[in-house]
C-alpha cells in the first residue's frame, strides 16, 4: 500500500525505518503523470527495494511570465496511476514545506556554465531553480539512486553536474524518451495545443531526425545545419527558440575529438514551448544506424 506524506519530517522518519534494509530510488517530477514518468518510476523499482515518487509544483525554475499558474495539477490521478505502479511512498509537499521563507532568501544552488546555454539562455534562472529543488529533495529523501527523463537533457546534465560537484552521494540514472505513436515526445505541456497544433508538433522530432541522418551521412557544418533545422520548423509553423548540435557531455559546440553528440531543440507553438532532443552516436555505422 502506497504512504502518501506531505510533511518532509514524517518523510524522514518512515524513510528511517527502512533504510537499512532496502536502497531508496527516487523519482522528482512536477505531476501530471504520463506514461514517460510512470517508465522512470519502473525504473526506479529495477533499481531499488523502496520507491519514492515526489510531486511538486517548483515555483523557482518558473519565470515570471511563465506558466506556473496554469501548470496541470492531478493529484489524484497521479496518486492512482503511482499505487498501481507499486510505488511505496509518495512525497506530495505544499509550497510552504519546501521553501518555509521567501524564495528571494532561499539558499540557491548554482551550476554555471551548462545552466546558461540553450533552454537556460531563454529561461534564466530556470536551471538553478531545477538545481535548488533537485539538491533539496535530495537531502530530504537521501535516495541511492534518482531517475530523470532524458527528454530535459540538459537538466540532465545539470544535475549530473550538481552531484558530481557538491559530491552528493546519490546515482543518476537517464531514461530514454518515451513518445507518442506520431514521434512527439511525452510532456504534461503538450496539453496546451490545440488540435490543429498538436497536428504539427510532432514536426519538432521530424526535424532532429532529419538532423541526425545529415550528420550520420557526413555533415560537419554544424551551424549551417542548425540553420537549416530552424528554418524547417518555421517553416513547418512552429517558432523556433533554437536548435543546437553540441557534444552530449559538455553541451557545448562539438570538437574533433567529440564522438556522442546531441540536438537539442526547443520550439514555440502557440502557448507551449516544446522541447525535444535526439542523440547521435559517431562512431555509429551509417548504414546500420537505426533511425
Ligand atoms: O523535470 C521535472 O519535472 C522538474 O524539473 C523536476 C526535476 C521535478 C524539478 O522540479
Amino acid at each position: 500500500m502506497m504512504q502518501t506524506v506531505d510533511d518532509p519530517v514524517r518523510l524522514r522518519e518512515v524513510l528511517a525505518g527502512v533504510r537499512d534494509q532496502e536502497r531508496v530510488a527516487f523519482v522528482p517530477t512536477m505531476g501530471n503523470l504520463h506514461a514517460g514518468h510512470l517508465a522512470l518510476v519502473r525504473e526506479a523499482r529495477r533499481r531499488a527495494g523502496i520507491v519514492v515518487v515526489s510531486i511538486f509544483v517548483n515555483p523557482l525554475q518558473f519565470g515570471p511570465n511563465e506558466d506556473l499558474g496554469r501548470y496541470p495539477r492531478t493529484l489524484d490521478a497521479d496518486r492512482k496511476a503511482l499505487q498501481a505502479e507499486g510505488v511505496d511512498l509518495l512525497f506530495a509537499p505544499p509550497v510552504e514545506a519546501i521553501y518555509p521563507i521567501p524564495l528571494e532568501q532561499q539558499t540557491r544552488v548554482e551550476v554555471p556554465g551548462i545552466s546558461d546555454i540553450h533552454c537556460g539562455a531563454a529561461r534564466p534562472g530556470h536551471f538553478s531553480g531545477v538545481a535548488t529543488v533537485v539538491c533539496k529533495l535530495f537531502n530530504m529523501v537521501q535516495p541511492d539512486v534518482a531517475v530523470f527523463g532524458k527528454k530535459d537533457y540538459q537538466q540532465l546534465r545539470v544535475i549530473q553536474h550538481m552531484v558530481r560537484d557538491l559530491a552528493m552521494p546519490v546515482e543518476i540514472i537517464g531514461l530514454d524518451t518515451v513518445r507518442e505513436r506520431d514521434g512527439l515526445a511525452m510532456s504534461s505541456r503538450n496539453q496546451y495545443l490545440d488540435p490543429e497544433q498538436r497536428r504539427v508538433a510532432p514536426r519538432l522530432y521530424a526535424v532532429l531526425r532529419d538532423g541526425r541522418t545529415r550528420i550520420l551521412g557526413g555533415r560537419r557544418d554544424w551551424r549551417a545545419l542548425e540553420k537549416e533545422m530552424t528554418a524547417g520548423l518555421a517553416a513547418d509553423g512552429l517558432r523556433p527558440d533554437y536548435a543546437a548540435i553540441v557534444d552530449a557531455e559538455t553541451l557545448l559546440p562539438p570538437t574533433p575529438q567529440s564522438r556522442q553528440l546531441v540536438i537539442l531543440a526547443a520550439a514555440w507553438l502557440g502557448g507551449a514551448r516544446l522541447i525535444d532532443n535526439i542523440e547521435i552516436d559517431l562512431n555509429q555505422n551509417h548504414s546500420t544506424g537505426s533511425l
